[in-house]
């Protein structure tokens, strides 16, 4: 279905990696802040994806989210998806799980240090 509208949209003349992965970074805390495992001078816009550039099969973070149906909330940010024992909530800065993608006040909750990707295991990074 996901492929579908994407490919829909790309026959459309819509740009498809505006549609297709840019907008899920809004959709999760600190999305658009999350630096690349294997090169922390670069933020990466495909954090749900094994290709950090997005697009492609999704790591295990990208599986949980769509599982979630594309919502964060307690159960997403309470999940550790890459096993490396911190939560993707930890990771990406929602400690308390209280973001909601949908209020920008509630970005007050979230800490300003120690962004971590919640797709790969930090101490486990295949280059
Ligand atoms: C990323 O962090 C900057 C400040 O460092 C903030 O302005 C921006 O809103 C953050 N992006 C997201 C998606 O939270
Ligand atoms: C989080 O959202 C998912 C998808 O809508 C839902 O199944 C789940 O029950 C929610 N979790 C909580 C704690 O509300
Ligand atoms: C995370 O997002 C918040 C809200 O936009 C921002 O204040 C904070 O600086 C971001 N953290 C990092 C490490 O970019």
């Amino acid at each position: 279905m996901e492929k579908l509208l994407c490919y829909t949209l790309f026959l459309l003349g819509v740009f498809y990696e505006l549609n297709c992965f840019q907008t899920y970074v809004t959709l999760i805390p600190n999305g658009s802040n999350v630096t690349d495992p294997c090169n922390a001078d670069k933020t990466i816009s495909g954090v749900g994806h094994l290709n950090s550039n997005g697009g492609g099969d999704r790591n295990q973070f990208g599986l949980d989210f769509a599982s979630n149906d594309r919502v964060w909330n307690s159960t997403l940010c309470n999940m550790d998806s890459d096993n490396d024992g911190i939560t993707n909530g930890a990771e990406l800065g929602d400690v308390n799980c209280l973001w909601v993608a949908s209020d920008a006040t509630t970005d007050q909750y979230l800490t300003y240090t120690g962004i971590t990707h919640p797709g790969v295991d930090q101490n486990n990074v295949q280059c």
